[in-house]
């Protein structure tokens, strides 16, 4: 297949004025201005095939943000080169937007003060999308991200999760053939993200779109891409199948619990279990792969009388972590 994105040594720095308070501070802060310089991007390569969907994941400030705004052509490298479909994103900024398509869940893109359905209208005029092409996304869109009851509500009353939906149409009505989405299902609920991600499957799926998606869940991930790159720091730390990390670390669950009885010699078959004395609780660590959620709570509550459970799945962070601490091999 053939290569879509490539990225070759991408850096972003940016120069942030130090500002000084008070008086004297605010005059320094006109004449004799101090700055700082952070590396947002520090030399990332990468390439993703046509029909690729690859998660995009890092702690908080690694430079996710940054690299999809350079793939966007929104921000100037200024290092290292980007290829998107043959463009220049940031020199061909015209030509370029008519291919791509790009969803910031921090930041709506559709107005406030009008329906999706009236911003739709709008866009079409933009991107002069064809009458044919407009119709048959707008109805496929709106069945998909079931958005029949609020299309002609204004956005400012929509929910979260309805306005985000909103938001994906909008960014894919002129047929995109690469969409770039930087956390589309932040702070939205589980019944939300489900929708966002089984929507971003269907069209990765079936209309062979390329897409990056980042995100700090990595229930998103997991259900949506079969590759993952990782970067921190502004430096790519991993780049390769999701399989990988899933098989050392992402179908690890810990259920922690608070017990009445704890009855001697408890051992479930798959689980590691610990119990503090002192607080009463107890730690149950499995892999989903070998035993499931439900059967290891089964388990615990025909022993145990339960005050209070709670399950964990690694995130982001965990998994960083793990690749620091060589439990995942990087590469
Ligand atoms: N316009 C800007 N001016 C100055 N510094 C910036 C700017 N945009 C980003 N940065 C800095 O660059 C670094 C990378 O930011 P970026 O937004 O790319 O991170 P991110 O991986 O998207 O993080 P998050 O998960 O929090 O969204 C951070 O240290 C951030 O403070
Ligand atoms: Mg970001």
């Amino acid at each position: 297949m053939e290569t879509m994105i490539s990225v070759e040594d991408l850096s972003k720095t940016f120069k942030i004025q130090r500002r000084s308070t008070g008086f004297a501070g605010a005059v320094k802060n006109i004449f004799h201005p101090t700055y700082e310089y952070k590396k947002a991007v520090d030399g990332i390569s990468f390439s993703i095939k046509e029909g690729e969907m690859v998660g995009f994941i890092g702690p908080n400030g690694a430079g996710k943000s940054t690299t999809v705004k350079m793939l966007s052509g929104i921000l100037h490298p200024d290092g290292g080169s980007i290829n998107v479909a043959g463009y220049i994103p940031h020199k061909q900024r015209k030509e370029y937007v008519a291919n791509i398509g790009v969803v910031f869940g921090q930041k709506s893109q559709i107005s406030w003060d009008l329906s999706p359905l009236d911003s739709y209208e709008v866009i079409k005029h933009i991107y002069r999308i064809p009458e044919k092409l407009y119709k048959d996304n707008l109805e496929r869109y709106t069945e998909l991200l079931d958005m029949k009851d609020f299309i002609d509500r204004p956005v400012r009353q929509l929910s979260l999760g309805q306005r985000m939906r909103a938001d994906i149409a909008a960014a894919l009505l002129h047929s995109p053939k690469i969409v770039f989405f930087d956390e589309p299902t932040i702070g939205i609920d589980v019944v939300g993200k489900d929708k966002i991600r089984k929507f971003i499957k269907t069209l990765n799926e079936t209309d062979n779109i390329t897409m990056i998606f980042t995100t700090h869940d990595m229930q998103d991930i997991e259900q949506t891409c079969q590759r993952l790159i990782i970067i921190d720091d502004g430096k790519k730390l991993y780049d390769g199948s999701l399989e990988n990390v899933k098989t050392d670390c992402v179908s690890t669950r810990i259920i922690e619990a608070e017990v009445e009885n704890m009855p001697s010699g408890l051992d479930i078959e798959n689980t590691q279990i610990t119990h503090d004395e002192s607080t009463g609780k107890l730690t149950v660590m499995f892999d989903t792969d070998k035993i499931s959620t439900s059967d290891v709570m089964t388990a615990l509550m025909s022993t145990h009388s339960i005050k209070d459970i709670s399950i964990k799945e690694p995130g982001i962070d965990s998994v960083i972590r793990d690749i620091y601490e060589g439990r995942i091999k990087v590469g």
